[in-house]
């Protein structure tokens, strides 16, 4: 099977250039990279692949001329040297001890990839995808997006010179998001439906030739997102001479659980990583909006499109994730999962993270928020070395950080009252008293002793005294 974990290296098709050609993932059928613009398969309508003749191995990166952090790092496993770059990738990887001492596992990262260039993991798909697209002279992107793809795409697109259009489903996209997509300077509709009707339209768009599709359909953009991954191993083993066990992700589309496993199979192929080193992939969706986990548990190999998705994570609400024939048999080999959490518990995680420091928004938390379920449900031993991918920035969705964060307090321009006001300032609490309605009352000695009453499932405050 061509995406097996130990499959094996294959010769350049004839249709290759510099050793890298497209596969289709369903029936094999390979096809020439650059020479015509094609996301799926003529024949079958499969998922296409980058292939490469030599994969690349850890020996390789940073090579040469290639920068030493970063995305281009990695440019040997790419299917060329240099893209349309702001620069991006080189994220930290959080140490965060006490998130890690509440969850009680040996040691947990957070790569934050909302420290690329327009806040999310997008940039690194787009400086490939981009990259591709100049190269191919085309003169208008597009994609469908649930908010961050838009903003990385009109940033990329800005930068190449190239026209951008983005279609985003309305009332669902976060306002930063849609303020970089617009001041970037992409053309953004609004369509009345959700993120798979615009992406079945974009699809349509680009079908009648009228866009280059820069959704994660498009092969190479999972050849730069593969790149968290390469991040993660070597820096992971750096510190602690160890590969992670297990990699938790949110998943929407699934185009970053497919590309994180195609780095990992690529490593194996080129004998640089053993097969039980590879994490487990584990990716985590909302209860709102979860096909993937739900295929998982009912152990099936395709999933079932969700025609009706909600959820307050809006960057994954999404019901068709594209990417599931290549993510679904990489949580299955590499022996992961895929599970769902409650709006709740994204809210409690993305808490849980700003309090260390790591600010991160809804959807990005759902990967903290999974791994806590799991070790509730004791699927995770407390000796497990586990990395949370938090996927975009806190200030993608300020208003989410807003209603999950504390109001702030009006005070007169008086130090005295002031001094007075913060005097009750203690070291303990809040104390949280939880009704079986689901309304919780917590009490904050912090702030002037007040008391919070909450709605559980939105953690919605409704009053203060
Ligand atoms: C912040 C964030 N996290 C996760 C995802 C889901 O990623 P994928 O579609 O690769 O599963 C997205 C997609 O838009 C996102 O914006
Ligand atoms: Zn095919």
């Amino acid at each position: 099977m061509s995406l097996d974990l130990a499959a094996p290296t294959q010769n350049a098709p004839g249709v290759a250039t510099d050793g890298a050609w497209l596969e289709c993932i369903a029936c094999g059928e390979q096809f020439s990279p650059f020479a015509a613009i094609r996301y799926t398969c003529d024949t079958c309508d499969g998922l296409l692949e980058v292939r490469y003749a030599d994969p690349p191995s850890f020996a390789d990166f940073g090579a040469g001329e290639a920068p030493d952090r970063g995305v281009w790092r990695y440019r040997s496993g790419l299917p060329f040297d240099e893209g349309v770059s702001l620069p991006e990738g080189g994220t930290p990887l959080h140490h965060v001890p006490q998130i890690e001492e509440a969850v009680g596992i040996e040691t947990l990262r957070i790569k934050h990839e909302g420290m690329n260039p327009t806040g999310s993991f997008k940039d690194r798909g787009m400086t490939v995808g981009v990259g591709v697209a100049d190269e191919l002279g085309v003169d208008r992107l597009a994609c469908a997006s649930t908010g961050n793809t838009s903003a990385a795409l009109a940033a990329y697109g800005g930068r190449a010179g190239i026209q951008t259009l983005v279609l985003l489903p309305q009332g669902k996209v976060a306002a930063g998001k849609i303020a970089q997509a617009s001041l970037h300077g992409a053309r953004i509709l609004e369509v009345d439906g959700n993120f798979d009707t615009c992406l079945d339209i974009v699809q349509d768009l680009a079908a009648r030739g009228e866009v280059y599709l820069l959704n994660s359909l498009n092969p190479f953009r999972l050849e730069g997102q593969k790149t968290i991954g390469f991040e993660v191993l070597e820096e992971f083993h750096a510190d602690h001479g160890t590969y992670p066990d297990r990699i938790c992700l949110p998943v929407g589309n699934a185009g970053n659980t497919a590309a994180l496993y195609k780095g990992f199979r690529e490593l194996v192929q080129s004998g640089s990583l053993d097969p039980s080193d590879v994490p487990k992939l584990t990716g985590v969706q909302a209860d709102g909006a979860a096909p993937m986990a739900e295929a998982v548990a009912e152990g099936r190999d395709e999933i079932r499109r969700w025609e009706t998705v909600e959820t307050r994570a809006t960057a994954i609400r999404i019901g068709n994730p594209v990417n599931a024939p290549k993510a679904l048999p990489g949580i299955r080999n590499t022996g992961g999962t895929a599970i769902a959490v409650s709006d709740s518990e994204i809210t409690a995680a993305q808490r849980h993270l700003a309090s260390e420091g790591v600010g991160v928004e809804p959807a990005s938390a759902a990967s903290l928020a999974g791994l806590k379920k799991l070790r509730r449900a004791g699927d995770i031993d407390d000796d497990e070395q586990v990395v949370c991918l938090t996927t975009g920035h806190l200030l993608k969705d300020t208003e989410a950080a807003y209603k999950t964060g504390g109001d702030p307090e009006p005070v007169p321009d008086d130090t005295d009252t002031i001094l007075d006001h913060i005097s009750s300032w203690s070291r303990f609490g809040p104390w949280c008293l939880l009704t079986p309605e689901k309304v919780g009352f917590c009490y904050f000695p912090s702030v002037s002793a007040s008391i919070a009453v909450f709605e559980c499932d939105s953690l919605r405050l409704l009053s203060r005294r």
